[in-house]
């Protein structure tokens, strides 16, 4: 059976990410407020004789094209889940997506790559079957599918969508170096085993929540909240500069998107996003500057390209 199918998946950020302490199983218990934002990462998967992946795009070079990455576990997972006879596939991913940014890029393909191979098995697979799989792959996968705005909480898998009115306006900087997800909690637990804290479990953010449901920009602003972001920044201390410049620019507030090194300026409304990314484009603190806008929906099919 030859064929194809395309799937058009977007980033997040976390507006809010509270982190409790170190699980005996490596992860730590969340409670996040995601929100997908309009940068895409496409994933084309195709019936083939052999296995391939090539990547295009934003930071293809630093994409392992193996059957490592996480796109293709997400489709042999798939395949085994539904006892699907020829598996081999050849996937493409156009990538808008930084990579290693924070912003659930690898996740993103992974989602894609689900929805895609879904489609082109024909397989009647449940919702939530493809949920279960996904959260199997890793923390961020289900909510690549779900999008929207939701409360992530356990390792972030575990998904409530949440009432949200109109669009917020970003700007996003691309940090020169990407950082690696495991050594920024390993950092953040080290800062707190260094000040001899003892880490209550995240506590919800309500306030928040409420505020994204009314649609009201400025009073999303002040609630925006990363405890990934002191470690992101001992880590990259130049990440400093970059948030004093979106400030500087005039964005509402900024912070590091998830485990960094990504940052995102939140703004007024599309014209200020323009202006802030235009001022931000020009202080050389970053490799490149986009504007997006969010929440948007999850992974969906669009025609094979
Ligand atoms: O689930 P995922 O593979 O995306 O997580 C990558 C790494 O991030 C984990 O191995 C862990 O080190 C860290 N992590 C964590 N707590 C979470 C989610 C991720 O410590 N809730």
């Amino acid at each position: 059976m030859m064929g194809a199918a395309t799937a058009r998946v977007p980033a997040k950020i976390n507006l809010h990410l509270g982190v409790g302490p170190l699980r005996e199983d490596g992860y730590h218990e969340l409670s996040t407020v995601f929100c997908a934002l309009s940068l895409y990462d496409d994933v084309t998967v195709r019936a083939a004789e052999e296995f391939s992946l090539t990547v295009r795009g934003e930071g293809r070079r630093e994409v392992p094209t193996d059957r490592e990455n996480l796109a293709a576990r997400a489709v042999a997972l798939l395949a085994e889940r539904a006892g699907v006879a020829d598996p081999t596939v050849a996937i493409e991913i156009e990538k808008q997506i930084p990579v290693a940014g924070g912003m659930a890029g690898g996740s993103a393909d992974a989602a894609g790559a689900l929805l895609a191979a879904a489609r082109l098995w024909r397989l009647d697979t449940e919702r939530d079957a493809l949920m279960e799989i996904a959260a199997e792959l890793g923390s961020d996968v289900p909510f690549a599918l779900l999008g929207g705005a939701a409360l992530g909480s356990n390792r972030g898998e575990q998904l409530l969508p949440t009432l949200h009115r109109g669009e917020l306006h970003w700007v996003i900087v691309l940090a020169k170096t990407g950082l690696s997800t495991p050594a920024v909690y390993h950092e953040l637990d080290r800062l707190r085993t260094g000040r001899g804290e003892t880490v209550p479990p995240p506590a919800r953010p309500d306030a928040l929540m409420q505020a994204i449901a009314s649609g009201d920009v400025h009073a999303v602003a002040p609630l925006l909240h990363n405890e990934l972001q002191p470690a992101a920044l001992s880590l990259q201390p130049l990440l400093r500069r970059t948030l004093r410049a979106g400030a500087e620019a005039g964005a509402l507030a900024g912070l590091v998107s998830g485990s960094g090194p990504t940052c995102a300026f939140l703004c007024t409304d599309a014209e200020a996003a323009v202006a802030v990314a235009a001022e931000l484009s020009g202080h050389g603190v970053a490799k490149a500057v986009r504007t997006a806008h969010g929440p948007v929906p999850g992974a969906r099919l669009v025609p094979v390209p």
